[in-house]
């Protein structure tokens, strides 16, 4: 079996539903269902012996260390973070809790654990770190993209928490020869994503008729990824990648904020008629240390890995706006007190 953290959260829960897609092998999933983490992201699996779900925080080494015992898992995936920019900005500690500190004991403990494995297991043991592109910093307009040798240069307290992470994990190869691969990939969109981030917050947005806030001048740039491509390359690269080596996964799709905006509400208008989304635009105060533009070179996993983007960005898109509309019920039970007074928090003053 593989052992998966955070799936429950955004891109674990689609990776896990997507793994049993392709192969028959089991998953632990460990989760410390944050405000993040939601169960019924996963509740087609309630009757599949597959999916073994524990609710556990990766900071907990004897649990994490007695789980490894049990399982024997023959990967470990780690997606478990706090994830949200913004929420960095209004309290980093449990940022460096769980992606600084969290990730160092999912290490060792995971150290232990690989030590204690015969010779040929321990080859063909993997521990693949879910990274981002945020850890290298901002981009000019006419700067080449991100590749995977671009120095390190976090600007915000998320960032610098996963610029943190990989570094553990690389000192972790090369101090201890623990067979880690790392990925650093663009933003995510897509079915269950928490709507505290761009796309599903503007979608939230838009259909209850509440204002879409933009940041600052709308003109900073994304790459954005279709979640199950991005899912897509985390298995390639734990089938195919080189150990001790670093991945960069993008979408081939920069597009300014504004951009992403206008092409969210022309394709709700398609889907949900009756309103012109694009009036309830509002721009508002810029994010504290904003990075004015990611765009990754995902030229090594292509032509190492054979990885490429299916959807293109209207295509997930489309796919996306249409879950959420199907989803209304998900919708609603995230969308509760608590997601409330994060919404207060960030917006009520601009
Ligand atoms: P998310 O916030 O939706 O989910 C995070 C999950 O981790 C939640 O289920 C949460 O309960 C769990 N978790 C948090 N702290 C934990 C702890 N201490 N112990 C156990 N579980 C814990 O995040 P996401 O968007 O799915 O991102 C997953 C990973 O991918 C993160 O590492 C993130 O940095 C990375 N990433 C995200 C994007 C993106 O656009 N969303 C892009 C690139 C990389
Ligand atoms: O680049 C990968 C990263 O992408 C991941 O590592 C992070 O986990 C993920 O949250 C995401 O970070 P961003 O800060 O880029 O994503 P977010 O959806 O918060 O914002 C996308 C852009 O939209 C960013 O420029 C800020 C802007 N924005 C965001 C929100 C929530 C707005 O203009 N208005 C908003 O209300």
């Amino acid at each position: 079996m593989i052992l998966v953290t955070g799936g429950a959260g955004f891109i674990g829960s689609n990776f896990v539903l997507e793994w049993f897609h392709h192969y028959d092998e089991s998953i632990l999933n460990i989760d410390k269902l944050t405000y993040a983490g939601n169960l019924s992201n996963l509740a087609s699996l309630k009757d599949d012996t597959r999916h073994i779900f524990v609710r556990a925080d990766i900071n907990d080494s004897a649990r994490v260390d007695a789980l490894l015992a049990q399982y024997q898992p023959r990967a470990l995936i780690h997606f478990a973070a706090e994830s949200h920019v913004d929420r960095s900005i209004h309290g980093p500690a449990d940022f460096i809790e769980t992606n600084i500190v969290g990730t160092f004991r999912l290490l060792e403990s995971t150290r232990a654990y690989w030590r204690s494995l015969p010779d040929e297991k321990q080859q063909t043991f993997r521990f693949l770190h879910v990274s981002t592109d945020e850890v290298y910093g901002s981009l000019g307009a006419d700067d080449p993209a991100f590749s995977e040798t671009t120095p390190y240069a976090p600007n915000s307290p998320y960032s610098a928490s996963k610029a943190a992470s990989d570094h553990l994990v690389r000192a972790y190869y090369h101090t201890y020869g623990l067979p880690v691969l790392t990925t650093n990939c663009s933003n995510n969109y897509g079915p269950r994503q928490f709507p505290e981030k761009l796309i599903p917050l503007m979608i939230v947005n838009a259909l209850s008729g509440k204002p879409l806030p933009i940041y600052g001048d709308g003109q900073n740039v994304r790459d954005w990824l279709y979640v199950g491509d991005h899912c897509a390359a985390i298995r390639a690269v734990l089938a195919r990648g080189h150990i001790g080596e670093v991945y960069n996964i993008g979408g081939n799709a920069e597009m300014t904020n504004i951009d992403v905006v206008h092409t969210l509400c022309r394709i709700l208008q398609e889907l949900r008629p009756g309103k012109i989304y694009t009036e309830q635009i509002t721009f508002i105060k810029d994010r504290l240390g904003h990075d004015r533009r990611y765009a990754i070179d995902a030229s090594k996993i292509r032509d190492t890995i054979g990885w490429r983007p299916e959807e293109t960005f209207v295509s997930g898109l489309t796919r996306t706006a249409r879950w959420y509309l199907d989803n209304e019920a998900w919708l609603n039970a995230v969308t509760d007190k608590t997601y409330q007074q994060w919404i207060d928090l960030r917006y009520a003053q601009e």
